[in-house]
Order: structure tokens, then C-alpha cells, then sequence
């Protein structure tokens, strides 16, 4: 039909393909980007992405089928185009850079694919959609794609309003410049109508960085002028659907996983972690923290555990490499000093959780342990929140994420580059009464509740609707 629609697209899709023997599967995926978009409750929507590999052209039937049930279709791309895009700059140029580490060299090849997928997506995307829909565009993989898709769009007559979100932190100036064409990518954000972050302090710096580079006239608080158009950046805070995790643990299933996982850590103080496998999460401190913990507290070491959920990321990149072997090191190393015949005081699992575990998981803890060195938002902190409602658990959050300048008043926050400080912060959860944990637990479950998904999605939407040309 004609009723517009909005078009979403990202470079990770909610079902990623997988290879095994052969044989092509798809699953869920990973990560914050997916799980906030899960609260999309627009009936009309497609979402365009890459499916996560290389798929051979006499699968793509089978692929698509599955990808439509989630209102998704794939942007197939070549094996050496995707890695050149995906792990050669998006993540091992850009990533760093978003979240303040140190930068790589680049060889042109990598921009070159870069650019390519940008505009592979753009063909996509054009061709998608119709006159009048939304189009919302998200993150790092595809920052050239609003421009490019702005040109396409005049082109054929259609008028699209066209948002952009970023699901990481925006970084201070100086550390933008010390990127590659640092400038063609701002240029190519600024192509939209609506640009989106999850924290002040990211906008803020977008908007003083397109000022440096581009002479940018920032016009409110909330509007830039660039090149005679209007752009509107905002803060918009991203949720969950706390509902899906309310509904998920009073499942029968379930609730017997709670109920043996509660009996099997009888005694104990459950601690949990759940990140992705990557650097930007603080796994060596956090592993560094506990250490120090154990070793402050041997009293304490047959009384704690620490469930460590390492979500396996980016396993092509050289860095998330390393890092696996750093983090199974300092595993190693925790449980050798501190288990005893009886038992361990760490748990290491290396490996996606099914969504009825992770809520048991979050259920049966007494807190939450997350130590981001940086962190666009963390849904995580969130996710925990939301299945403390009998426990009241303590959410011990690094004041590096996004998450921390909104549920800051309920948690417990700790900086990562201390060690020692972490420790103190684990040691202040596990020993808070139960009135203290009470009040903030109630305080992050109001925010939780209020500032779900589906709101962040809505605001958004609403904005980009403005841009619609009567
Ligand atoms: N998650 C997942 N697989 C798992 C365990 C968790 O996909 O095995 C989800 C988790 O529930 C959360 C997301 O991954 O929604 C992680 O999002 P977050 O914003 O915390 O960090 P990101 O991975 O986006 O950096
Ligand atoms: C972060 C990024 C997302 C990404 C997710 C998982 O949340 O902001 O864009 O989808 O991590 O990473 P992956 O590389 O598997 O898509």
C-alpha cells in the first residue's frame, strides 16, 4: 500500500547468518544497537542490513525468508568488502577512535570499502523506499550513508525525512581530528535531518567538532545550520522493553531456573557480569578488581561468586584476539589463587546466553558488575534493573558509560582505572542493607520503567516527522 513506512537501516541486522558444517544458519544478535530497536512498535517498517557473512547466492532465498519475518532484508556484500568495511575501518579505525583509544594506521583499501558499502547501502535504501517514509540510519558502519542517500533521494523525486543515531560516544574534538577524513564523515551525518545521541555531553561534542571542521553555526541548543539546511540534534535516551523481561521470568521454565540456580548458589552472594568481549568494557579491570577483592576479603571467597558472561565479538579483529587471551588469563589466574576443592569464585562463560538464562541470571544476583573503560550507553545496567524486583539488587556502574549520567542516583558508581577502588565499590554492594538497596533500587526501576525503548523510538520518530514537507 501507500502509507508510509519507516525504513531503518544498520549494518547489524536482528538475526545474524552463521556458517556451521556447510550449512547456514541464522540467530539472534548481539548487542545494544539490537536490543533497543526491539521496542519498535511502528507496525510498517523494514530494516535494511548486512546479514553478518558472505551467503552464497543459492541461499539467499532461504535467508530472506527468515530475515522477513523480522521485517528485515539483507544487503548481501562480498566476503573481502565486508571484512576491508567491517573490521578494517569501522572497527579498527573508528571504534577506537568513538570511545578514546588510541587510533590505528589505515591503508586506502579499507576507506575505499568503506565508502563502497556506504553506497551500496544507499542503492539499497533508495531504492527501498518510497516518497514520504522515514528513514532512520544507524551508527558508526554507515556515517557517509545520510548524505549520500540525500543526493540519491533528490534525484528520483522523493522526498524521505532522514534521521541518524549513534549507539556510541561521540568523542571531544581532538579526538575526532585524530581521525582519517575526519571531515567527509561529519559531512556525511550532516546529511540528515535528525541526528541522535544518547548522552548531552556526545552532542555536545559532535556539534563542537562540525563547528571546528566544517564552520557549522549552531543555532540553539538543538539546531545547527550547515550548508543553508536546518539539522536538528538531540538527546534521546534509549530503553528496554521491560515488559519482555517482567513477562520472561514468570514463565514456568524459567522460574525453575531461578529456583535451582538459587539453591545451587545457596549462601553466596551471586556477582554478574554480562559484556561483550571487547576492550572497551573494562574485563581486565573488572578481572583486576576482583582480585584485589578476593584478596581483601578471604572471608569472602567461599561467599562470592562472579558470573562473567563474555559475549563473543569481532573475533576477526586482532585486538578482540588479544583480549580473549588476556581476560581466560586473568581467569586463570582468580580461580587458581581463590578456588577451593569445594568451590570457585569465579565462573567464566564464554558464550551467548539464551534469552530465558540471561533473565534468570540477572534474577538470581545480588549485583551487577560493570566496569566499561567507555560506553556509548549499556543496556545491560537496564536489563539488570529490570528483574530486581524482589531482590533489589546493587547496580555497581562505571561512570564511563552513558547509562551512568541518567542512573546515577540509584547505583553505585566506580571508575575502572582503580583497581583498589573497584574493589571498595563491590565491597560496599555486597554489604548494603537492605533498605538502602531497596531506595535505589526503586529509583532505577522508575527511570527503567519511564524511559523504555519504545518511548526512545517514539521521540525520535516524532522529531524526523517534523521534516516531513507538507
Ligand atoms: N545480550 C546478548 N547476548 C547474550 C547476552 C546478552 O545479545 O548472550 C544482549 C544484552 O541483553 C544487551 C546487549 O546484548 O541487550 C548488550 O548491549 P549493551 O548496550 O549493554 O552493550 P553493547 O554490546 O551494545 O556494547
Ligand atoms: C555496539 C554497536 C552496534 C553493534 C553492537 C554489536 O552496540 O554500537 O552497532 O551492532 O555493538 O557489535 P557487532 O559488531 O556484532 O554488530
Amino acid at each position: 500500500s501507500g502509507e508510509p513506512r519507516l525504513v531503518i537501516a544498520s549494518n547489524r541486522l536482528p538475526l545474524s547468518v552463521k556458517k556451521t558444517d556447510g550449512k547456514y544458519d541464522v540467530t539472534p544478535s548481539s548487542g545494544g544497537l539490537v536490543s533497543a530497536l526491539r521496542g519498535l512498535k511502528t507496525a510498517k517498517f523494514l530494516w535494511l542490513g548486512w546479514p553478518g557473512l558472505a551467503v552464497d547466492p543459492s541461499h539467499r532465498d532461504r535467508v530472506d525468508e527468515q530475515l522477513a519475518k523480522e521485517h528485515a532484508a539483507a544487503v548481501y556484500l562480498d566476503e573481502d568488502l565486508a571484512k576491508d568495511h567491517y573490521n578494517g575501518f569501522s572497527n579498527a579505525i573508528l571504534w577506537p577512535i568513538l570511545h578514546y583509544q588510541a587510533g590505528k594506521s589505515m591503508t586506502p583499501t579499507v576507506w575505499e570499502a568503506y565508502r563502497r558499502v556506504n553506497e551500496i547501502f544507499a542503492e539499497s535504501v533508495s531504492n527501498e523506499a518510497r516518497d514520504g517514509d522515514l528513514i532512520w540510519v544507524h551508527d558508526y558502519h554507515l556515517f557517509l550513508l545520510p548524505q549520500m542517500l540525500r543526493d540519491r533521494l533528490k534525484a528520483q523525486g522523493k522526498r524521505c525525512p532522514i534521521g541518524f543515531f549513534l549507539h556510541t560516544p561521540f568523542p571531544a574534538d581532538d579526538y575526532w581530528r585524530g581521525l582519517p577524513f575526519e571531515e567527509d564523515l561529519l559531512q556525511g551525518v550532516l546529511g540528515s535531518d535528525v541526528i541522535g545521541f544518547h548522552t548531552d555531553e556526545y552532542k555536545k561534542n559532535f556539534v563542537a567538532s562540525c563547528d571546528v571542521l566544517l564552520g557549522s553555526v549552531q543555532v540553539t541548543n538543538d539546531h545547527l545550520r550547515y550548508k543553508d539546511r536546518m539539522i536538528k540534534t538531540g538527546r534521546y535516551i534509549a530503553g528496554i522493553d521491560v515488559g519482555r523481561f517482567t513477562r520472561t521470568l514468570e514463565d514456568r521454565k524459567v522460574q525453575a531456573r531461578i529456583k535451582e540456580l538459587e539453591s545451587l548458589y545457596k549462601g553466596k552472594k551471586v556477582i554478574i557480569g554480562v559484556d561483550r568481549l571487547d576492550y572497551t568494557k573494562g574485563l581486565t579491570e573488572k578481572m583486576e578488581g576482583y582480585r584485589i577483592f578476593l584478596d581483601e576479603h578471604p572471608e569472602l571467597r567461599d561467599k562470592v561468586i562472579l558470573v562473567q558472561i563474555a559475549i563473543p565479538s569481532r573475533e576477526d579483529v586482532k585486538e578482540y584476539q588479544d583480549l580473549e587471551g588476556e581476560v581466560s588469563k586473568s581467569v586463570g589466574q582468580i580461580i587458581g589463587k581463590h578456588a577451593t576443592p569445594h568451590s570457585t569464585p569465579l565462573l567464566y562463560i564464554h558464550r551467548s546466553v539464551s534469552f530465558e538464562d540471561l533473565t534468570a541470571l540477572y534474577a538470581i544476583s545480588d549485583v551487577c558488575f560493570l566496569t566499561s573503560r567507555r560506553d556509548g550507553l549499556n543496556l545491560v545496567a537496564s536489563e539488570y534493573v529490570a528483574c530486581q524486583d524482589r531482590r533489589h539488587g546493587v547496580l555497581v556502574l562505571s561512570k564511563f558509560t552513558g547509562a551512568a549520567s541518567f542512573l546515577s542516583h540509584g547505583s553505585v558508581l566506580c571508575n575502572p582505572s582503580s583497581a583498589e577502588g573497584l574493589s571498595e565499590s563491590l565491597y560496599q554492594a555486597i554489604t548494603m542493607d537492605e533498605e538502602d538497596r531497596k531506595n535505589r533500587h526503586n529509583a532505577l526501576r522508575d527511570f527503567v520503567t519511564t524511559h523504555s525503548s519504545e518511548k526512545w523510538t517514539k521521540s525520535f520518530l516524532d522529531d524526523l516527522e517534523k521534516y516531513r514537507v507538507q
